[in-house]
């Protein structure tokens, strides 16, 4: 079980704390979520995707998703985008910005991402993902990366083909979602793909991604595909110790236990993080979305709930929740 586990771990020449990573969440892998994951020691902590033309046309916007601090490292941001002509450009920002790691998303499944070609809109085209992961490595230092679905649908299944591509390019690792684009969320991640890339795959690192949200569901992935590193996304809302709990599993073959205390006093520390970073409508807003998540965890916190989402004055939910303790 063990042996599953790399630390350190590489990309190239980078060394990782291991190779359990915090996958990019648009919406949600902000600052202070990816602060408080970095306190549980993921091997890499990624932003959300940003898109190549904005981050081109320097909009703050895009700057403002990519905003980090030198302690919160590695770090890795991603590239969403299918113009060739811009991949050089906006990956060589990325790496001016002090990221360790740029990706390229081929995985979107959004209507109005994939159709200018963008996202998973890139999988019907794998010969483009060649060039443009080719324009980003001439550009950069740093380890590139991708990030696929299995391929458009089932009757496009091309994660094996990608991955010989990316690897003959010279990315580092490629990661694997088992779901093709048109099945969205639905139905279970279908690991045996992720094991078909590794079997193919000579030296890129193979990452796979998709339905793990347990201890367990990280170990199996593990042992199913024989995979070298795992991404978690979901799986983080609201837990983001699960990198911690995956290597203590992972290195001790049990569970390390949380409590409700436990859980709540991370709540606490995220909601200080996100005080500290937005302004308090937007606080307030951000503190909903992510109680929401720690809340499925705290049976005990019925009133704290209440609270946080009937209160419209930022400043009385903060004496709140400052104050809150499950004995209240
Ligand atoms: C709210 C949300 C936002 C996401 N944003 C991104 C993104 O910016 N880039 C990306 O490559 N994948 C994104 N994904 C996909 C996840 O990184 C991941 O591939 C997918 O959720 C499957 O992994 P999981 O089962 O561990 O959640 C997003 C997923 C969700 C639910």
């Amino acid at each position: 079980m063990g042996s599953f586990l790399k630390k350190p771990f590489y990309f190239g020449d980078l060394k990782l704390a291991s190779n359990i990573f915090s996958a990019p969440l648009a919406g949600c892998s902000d600052y202070p979520f990816r602060k408080i994951v970095h306190g549980f020691n993921p091997g890499l902590n990624f932003c959300e995707m940003v898109k190549m033309d904005a981050l081109v046309r320097y909009d703050e916007g895009t700057f403002k998703l990519l905003h980090s601090d030198p302690f919160c490292h590695p770090i890795g941001a991603q590239l969403c985008g299918a113009k060739l002509e811009l991949a050089a450009e906006s990956a060589k920002i990325i790496e001016d910005l002090g990221f360790d790691v740029v990706d390229l998303n081929c995985g979107c499944p959004v209507d109005k991402v994939t159709k200018d070609g963008s996202g998973s809109g890139l999988l019907k085209q794998p010969w483009l993902i060649g060039d443009i992961l080719d324009k980003m490595i001439n550009a950069v230092k740093i380890p590139v990366t991708v990030k696929i679905r299995l391929g458009w649908d089932d009757d496009h299944i091309v994660c094996e083909k990608i991955t010989q591509m990316a690897e003959l390019v010279g990315a580092k690792a490629i990661t694997i979602h088992g779901r093709t684009r048109q099945q969205g969320y639905s139905g279970k991640a279908r690991w045996e793909y992720i094991k078909a890339c590794k079997e193919v795959a000579k030296t890129i690192k193979v990452i796979g991604n998709g339905d793990v949200f347990t201890v367990q569901d990280a170990h199996d992935l593990f042992q199913q595909t024989g995979c070298d590193g795992i991404l978690v996304a979901r799986g983080t809302m609201g837990a983001p110790y699960i990198f911690e709990d995956i290597e203590y599993f992972l290195q001790h073959g049990k569970e390390k236990l949380r409590t409700e205390e436990d859980i709540l006093a991370i709540f606490k520390t995220h909601f200080g993080y996100i005080c500290d970073y937005a302004e308090d409508r937007k606080a307030l807003l951000d503190t909903r979305r992510v109680a929401s998540w720690y809340l499925k965890t705290l049976p005990s916190a019925k009133d704290l709930k209440e609270k946080v989402f009937s209160t419209k004055d930022f400043e009385e939910l903060k004496i709140f929740i400052n104050n809150y303790s499950l004995s209240n």
